[in-house]
């Protein structure tokens, strides 16, 4: 990209191409001469919806080419630019969630006026929704009822979210970046580390410290129906193992999260947070979405043929991208069980001049 451009004289509504997005909306009902008023407004609020999903991919997209050319370090200014990102497509999610209230001023009975006519067509067919849960994550063999994709979607469809799954994912890019954390050299930092009598010697000393405290921590009921079994599949691995961020990630998190208010670790835990904002957001938008879809079908089919409301539940269940980061939460400790730090790790976690 050059920086240099030439300066040319914009009007309003060329620069915007509003003649192209205002002449874009086609309601079938007045095609067909038929009375329904809400035709319009279901029309423009899904087109609302597609392009502020347009912006979430472009964001997303760059989001991917950072972590893609590696510049994530510590010391780059890129995770700032990350945050600054993810931050904007949190807020837009936050709106899109807000957004369903003005698709409930519609009734049942106005959608009644105009819903036999654009089926089978419908919101399950969105492909710039399926391609941003792809670049965020979600697995085609992860998504609830497959079967029904292939029914659904349109070939060049299915292909666009198979191509992008073979493309760098953000969970994948933040399971490679966490899984780099580059503080567990036990000469370089950990030599003068306390490890209190009965923690496992087997394990590395920050670790054997943590599930020790951990677990001596865990008061009542607790006690016995954490088992450590679990601790160690999540942070060390194990056949058995079902979560899919690596156990070397896993323990970065928890590392993250307990020293969050060190300098070097406050980018990254922000940026965690974000991840989860916006799983959260989009579980939000799934449930809002689920009972906006009860109140104006019941317990009818959707106009894509899927159960409805059942196949939604079943969507909000199970299409979580970013909980293997809230599921770390199990096995944090209060403050003042957290082992201190040596000196050597203290000054790696301050900025460097
Ligand atoms: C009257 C309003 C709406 C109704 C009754 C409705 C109904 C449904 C139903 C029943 C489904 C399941 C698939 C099917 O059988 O059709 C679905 C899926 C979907 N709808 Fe809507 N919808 C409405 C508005 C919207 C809006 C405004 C959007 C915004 C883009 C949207 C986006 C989606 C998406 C992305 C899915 C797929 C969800 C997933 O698979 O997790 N819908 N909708």
């Amino acid at each position: 990209m050059k920086n240099s451009y030439t300066q040319k004289q914009q009007y309003y509504g060329d620069y915007l191409a509003l003649d192209k997005i205002l002449g874009a909306q086609f309601p079938e009902s007045e095609a067909q001469n038929v009375d329904a008023h809400d035709e319009m407004l279901f029309i423009i609020t899904h087109q609302a919806y597609e392009l502020w999903f347009k912006q979430i991919r472009y964001e997303l997209d760059s989001i991917l080419e950072i972590f893609g050319s590696d510049q994530v370090n510590d010391n780059s200014g890129a995770l700032q630019i990350v945050n600054q990102r993810m931050r904007r497509i949190v807020e837009i999610w936050r709106i899109l969630v807000d957004q369903v209230r003005i698709l409930e001023t519609m009734t049942p009975m106005d959608f009644l006026d105009f819903r036999d006519l654009l089926t089978p067509a419908s919101g399950f067919q969105s492909y710039q929704f399926r391609q941003l849960e792809t670049s965020l994550g979600l697995r085609m063999k992860e998504r609830h009822q497959q079967a029904y994709y292939k029914h659904q979607l349109r070939e060049e469809d299915i292909n666009k979210i198979h191509d992008l799954e073979s493309k760098l994912s953000l969970f994948d890019a933040v399971d490679q970046w966490l899984k780099r954390f580059p503080f567990w050299d036990i000469e370089k930092y950990w030599r003068d580390f306390e490890v209190p009598q009965g923690a496992d010697p087997n394990l590395h000393p920050f670790w054997a410290t943590y599930k020790h405290t951990y677990q001596q921590g865990l008061q009542g009921l607790e006690r016995t129906r954490i088992a450590m079994a679990d601790f160690d599949l999540l942070f060390f691995g194990g056949e058995d193992r079902q979560t899919r961020l690596s156990p070397a990630s896993c323990r970065a998190v928890l590392f993250i999260n307990i020293y969050r208010d060190y300098p070097l670790l406050q980018l990254p835990f922000q940026f965690m947070e974000k991840l989860l904002q916006i799983d959260e957001l989009m579980a939000n938008w799934r449930y809002r979405h689920m009972i906006m879809v009860r109140r104006m079908i019941g317990m009818r089919s959707g106009t894509g043929g899927s159960s409805g409301a059942k196949y939604l539940k079943g969507a909000l269940d199970s299409h979580h991208i970013f909980a293997d980061f809230a599921g770390v939460a199990t096995y944090l400790s209060s403050r003042h069980l957290s082992p201190k730090l040596t000196r050597a790790m203290e000054r790696q976690l301050q900025f460097r001049v």
